[in-house]
């Protein structure tokens, strides 16, 4: 019996911990200014050291990341025709120059010989299908602007169109070309390099974040985003007299690393998310463990806009809501619960669904933050009045959700002291 009561006591403990944490978290939570995450998950030189045996696969071109760009060009007959190319690479910087390789067989390769110019025009990961279909089909058999609804742009300073829906598109001139065998190369001066005004950051370099640039793998292609350490200033791990001013980190492990990139995003675009990405977040919700597998929860998407702005209204802690272009609020099902004073459990239940809906937003490349309802008595009320809820459905949050503005970073929250090892002193 007594037994009992101190693991009632325990719990209890924990639960408020919990929510103690929620509450401060939620009120406190300042924005930081520093571009980079800085993790404890750093990489140290002694994970360096490791090492496994190697085995030759032959002449293979294994060389990671390979972009996946679009080659613009105008036809003798003024055709706009675009390609996909990934032999491509900055190759000079004074004057800056881009390499790009075709074959003799492509139309691309035709056009640039007679105009002496091309662009190149970079995608974001959702022109995946785009880049791919011009890739395969040929402008010698159709006109791939016309056909994917693509809008021909004609340069500002050369005789080539960029791709107007592309985020960043860059006009080259031919300065020179080699034959290499297979493909000939082109060598194209950059005249004049253009980004959406969005993708651009105050300090002038791009969002790489936002723009979610697209890489081509022989595979597969990929997205990236994670900023793992600076250029200029990782290599002071190994210069004993200095230190990185952005320990360089070790993403190795996937799910640790979207943890650690976590943020709460209080800024959002006003790019809506769609019916099956709602889902998608409450089934990753749905697989959070629950105290004796009760899953005592119930989860409300909304999108109305006017309900939206209506919680945003009420609700203290959430104003996010009026950026926001969605939100899931969690809630606790009271039929659904253990018996007694176990029914508490569905408050950590729930939690821990948040935090998994919370993660899996960060992992879709949108945003979201946690917004506190439950044990607020007020704001529970307001959230049951406005999402029409029966009695004994409680919320215990609202998370607004949408895509991120960028200005929302990550925090380092690992502090030594807070770990104790075996037991809380001697
Ligand atoms: C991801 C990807 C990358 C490609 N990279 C190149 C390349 O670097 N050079 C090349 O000659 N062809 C490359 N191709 C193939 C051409 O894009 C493809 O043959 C295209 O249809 C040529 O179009 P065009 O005849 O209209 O110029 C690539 C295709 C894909 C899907």
């Amino acid at each position: 019996m007594k037994n009992k009561a101190q693991v009632l006591n325990i719990l209890l403990a924990i639960i408020i911990a919990v929510l103690v944490y929620q509450i401060t978290e939620l009120e406190t939570e300042t924005e930081t200014k520093s571009t980079l995450i800085v993790s404890n998950d750093t990489i140290s030189t002694s994970t360096l050291a490791s090492t496994s045996e190697k085995k030759s696969v032959g002449v293979r071109g294994h060389i990671m990341p390979k972009p996946a760009l679009v080659i613009g060009s105008y036809g003798k007959d003024g055709m706009p025709n675009m390609m996909a190319a990934a032999w491509a690479g900055i190759c000079n910087s004074n004057p800056l120059s881009i390499a790009v390789s075709i074959r003799r067989s492509r139309l691309s390769f035709e056009n640039i010989m007679h105009h002496k110019c091309f662009t190149v025009n970079v995608p974001s990961v959702k022109h995946v299908a785009v880049v791919d279909y011009v890739g395969m089909i040929s402008g010698h058999d159709e006109n791939k602007f016309e056909k994917l609804d693509l809008t021909p742009t004609k340069g500002e300073f050369i005789d080539a169109p960029y791709i107007e829906e592309f985020p960043i598109v860059i006009e080259c001139e031919v300065t020179d070309s080699f034959d290499l065998g297979s493909h000939v190369q082109f060598i194209g001066k950059v005249i004049d390099t253009k980004v959406n005004q969005n993708l651009i950051k105050s300090n002038g370099y791009v969002d790489i974040e936002k723009l979610q640039p697209l890489i081509f793998e022989e595979e597969f292609y990929y997205s990236f985003g994670i900023a793992v350490a600076q250029p200029w200033d990782a290599h002071k791990l190994f210069i004993d007299s200095l230190k990185p001013k952005f320990m360089p980190k070790n993403y190795e492990n996937a799910t640790i690393a979207n943890i650690h990139e976590r943020k709460s995003v209080r800024h959002f675009t006003t790019k809506s998310v769609s019916k099956e990405q709602l889902e998608t977040l409450v089934k990753a919700g749905m697989a959070a463990p629950t105290a004796m597998n009760k899953q005592p929860w119930a989860f409300i998407a909304s999108t109305d806009r006017k309900l939206l702005d209506q919680l945003a209204e009420e609700l203290p802690h959430a104003k996010m809501l009026f950026e926001a272009t969605s939100a899931i609020t969690v809630c606790g099902d009271l039929t659904k619960t253990m018996e007694g004073k176990s029914s508490e459990y569905w408050i950590q239940d729930c939690s821990a669904a948040t935090q998994n809906i919370l993660l899996a937003v960060e992992s879709m490349g949108l945003g979201a933050v946690w917004t506190g309802v439950y044990p607020n008595e007020e704001r529970i009320q307001m959230v049951k009045k406005l999402l029409n809820l029966p009695d004994h459905i409680v919320p215990l949050c609202v998370i607004p959700i949408g895509y991120s503005t960028g200005e929302d970073k990550p925090k380092d929250k690992w502090k030594e002291e807070n770990l104790k090892w075996e037991k809380w002193g001697n």
